[in-house]
């Protein structure tokens, strides 16, 4: 198949049937987010990879009921940094140094560029930038998940506070954004499965300046 197939192949399913999804699949859905791009390369987020189901239980609660958090086989919850502290931008700059063996001037100016501004700046703005890192990474890992033949329900309907406090993300400086239950659909149960999938015309989307 396409990737354009397994795009249309893809949906949000609303009901998965517990089965397990193998780990190197699992592995390669979630390099994919890994390899994301994000704004400097800050990388600004985490992925837990949740397999523990009394911990899934616990989440389902506090995101809408929905049963793919139970149901699914890896939840995957994408927590951003709740700001930008200078120990953070050094991390990445002193990893990138260290990977590529040498300090480039360019690069150095940058770093200071960075820590003059963003540590600066009002933390919720900083955890909504990280935020948005966290979307490229997410909407990679669902790409990569129907590569695999594998279903991903992408997931806002929850409350951010309560799952930060399951998994005690605040004490850790990182905020839930969005969930990801990994797993496969459940044909029988889910009212969605069949339906066609609709987006707006190429027209309606698309500007084309020449
Ligand atoms: C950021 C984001 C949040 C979403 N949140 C939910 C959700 O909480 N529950 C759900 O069932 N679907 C959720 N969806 C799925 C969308 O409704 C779905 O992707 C959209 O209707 C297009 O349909 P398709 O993905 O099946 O092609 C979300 C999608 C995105 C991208």
């Amino acid at each position: 198949m396409e990737l354009l197939d397994k795009l249309k192949w893809r949906y949000a399913a609303k009901a998965m049937n517990g089965k397990k999804v193998p780990q190197e699949k699992l592995d390669r859905i979630i390099e994919a987010a890994r390899l994301a791009p994000t704004s400097s390369g800050l990388q600004p987020f985490e992925i837990y990879v949740i397999k523990n189901q009394e911990v899934k239980e616990k989440i389902r609660p506090v995101a809408w009921n929905q049963s793919v958090i139970t149901d699914c086989s890896d939840l995957l919850v994408f927590a951003a940094w709740d700001t930008y502290t200078a120990e953070r931008i050094n991390y990445m700059f002193d990893l990138t140094n260290k990977i590529r063996g040498f300090e480039n001037e360019g690069w150095e100016n940058y770093r200071q560029m960075l820590l003059s501004s963003y540590p600066q700046k009002d933390a919720e703005e900083n955890f909504n930038h990280a935020a948005k890192q966290a979307y490229i990474a997410f909407s990679q890992a669902i790409t990569a998940a129907a590569f695999e033949g594998v279903d991903a329900t992408p997931i806002e309907g929850f409350d951010p506070a309560a799952v930060d406090e399951i998994l005690g993300l605040r004490e850790k400086g990182l905020r839930s954004v969005v969930l990801l239950p990994i797993g496969y659909r459940d044909e029988s149960n889910d009212w969605l499965v069949n339906l066609v999938k609709v987006r707006k015309s190429t027209e309606d989307l698309v500007t084309v300046i020449e």
